[in-house]
């Protein structure tokens, strides 16, 4: 059986990671991976595939950024041609960004199947080009690898149980493999200014909080009146948007560092009080290292972490000096996420 994975922006590597390893343990699967060029920096693209042991991309289109319209149509030209020439059996796609709506839209209209990992997520927030991405997505596609009961739901909702499966989440595959790995090992390089001072984690890439002057300058505002370092992992978007509104990132307590690979960042949230964030991956990390985070946004598409306050929303970062430091609960979380085993359940789902 031959499987085409297309990948494009740093989170889907992770999840990639996990899907690639459970495809090399089942005998008879061929998978080859697309890689569209959506993310191109080093840092925020080839090391993910060495330190996560992903085998080399088969295929990378080189898109590049762009306009939503001007990188999605550039996509879709580019995997039609790959889809012709390679007809899998299946292809997956990953997660909500303009890689995975592109690749399903390539591939459903030739009729060739398509898998969605992490199916069936929701923020009901329709001013979120990612929102509009896994809809579609969802709808299309022939098989919706869903990784929670809540995305069941959602699914179930919108009439599109009947191609839905439970599968758990990759993402915690990988996070609770890569943390068992890391966990005892000497602090990240990049904190070693910190001299072994407490500090929190922190990420900001998302459009609705870096395109727009007024609120990049506000949430870096609170952030750097923190009472303890703010190390903030900067997304190239971030350091694009502060640099055309001539924002300086290194105020108060703030503490930019460049992106880092995932191991580096695993352990970076170990060590730490806390995470700032408005990314739905690190969220989840933080909850599942049992790290208290603060969400900068208004909705999440993963309620669960917000049990009994390990997450919470604070999208305008009111009150840093409350919700940022804070101790973690002291409570049993469950495990919503699976049992690290998704990616074999998406594997058996696939094969059979
Ligand atoms: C994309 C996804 C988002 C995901 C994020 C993870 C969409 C719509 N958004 O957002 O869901 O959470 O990836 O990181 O698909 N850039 C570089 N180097 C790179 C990549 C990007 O400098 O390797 C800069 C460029 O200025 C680019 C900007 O970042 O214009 C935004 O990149 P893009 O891929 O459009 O979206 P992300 O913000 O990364």
């Amino acid at each position: 059986m031959k499987i085409l994975s297309v990948v494009g922006a740093r989170p889907q590597f992770v999840k990639l990671a996990a899907v690639a390893a459970a495809a090399a343990e089942t005998p008879g699967v061929d998978h080859l991976i697309l890689h569209t060029g959506q993310h191109y920096d080093p840092t925020m693209s080839d090391v993910f595939f060495a330190d996560l042991r992903i085998p080399e991309p088969d295929i990378n289109l080189g898109v590049g950024s762009g306009t939503h319209g001007a990188q999605t149509a550039a996509m879709i030209t580019g995997i039609e041609r790959v889809l012709f020439e390679l007809k899998p059996d299946w292809t997956v796609v990953y997660g909500d960004t303009n890689s995975t709506l592109a690749a399903t839209i390539a591939a459903v209209k030739l009729e060739r199947p398509v898998a969605h990992v992490e199916a069936g997520l929701r923020s009901f927030n329709r001013r979120m080009p990612e929102e509009h991405n896994r809809v579609m997505t969802d709808h299309a596609s022939d098989m919706l690898l869903a990784p929670t009961e809540g995305a069941m739901m959602h699914l179930r909702r919108e009439g599109l149980a009947g191609r839905a499966l439970l599968v758990g989440d990759v993402m915690a595959d990988v996070c609770l493999r890569v943390s068992e790995s890391v966990r005892g090992t000497p602090p990240p390089r990049e904190l070693e200014r910190l001299h072994g001072s407490p500090y929190v984690v922190a990420t900001l890439h998302r459009a609705e909080n870096t395109d727009d002057s007024g609120r990049l300058r506000l949430l870096l505002e609170r952030l750097s009146a923190c009472l303890v370092p703010v190390v903030l992992f900067a997304h190239p978007r971030l350091v694009a948007r502060a640099e055309a509104f001539e924002i300086p990132l290194q105020i108060g307590a703030l503490v930019p560092v460049d992106p880092v690979p995932y191991p580096v960042l695993i352990r970076a949230v170990l060590g730490s009080a806390g995470v700032v964030t408005d990314s739905g991956g690190l969220q989840k990390e933080a909850f599942l290292l049992q790290r208290p985070c603060t969400t900068v946004r208004s909705e999440t598409e993963w309620p669960e972490t917000l049990t009994a306050g390990w997450n919470v929303l604070d999208p305008d970062l009111a009150h840093p000096e409350v919700s940022v430091v804070r101790e973690a609960p002291n409570s049993d979380q469950g495990k919503p996420y699976g049992d690290g085993r998704a990616a074999q359940r998406i594997l058996r789902a696939l094969t059979q």
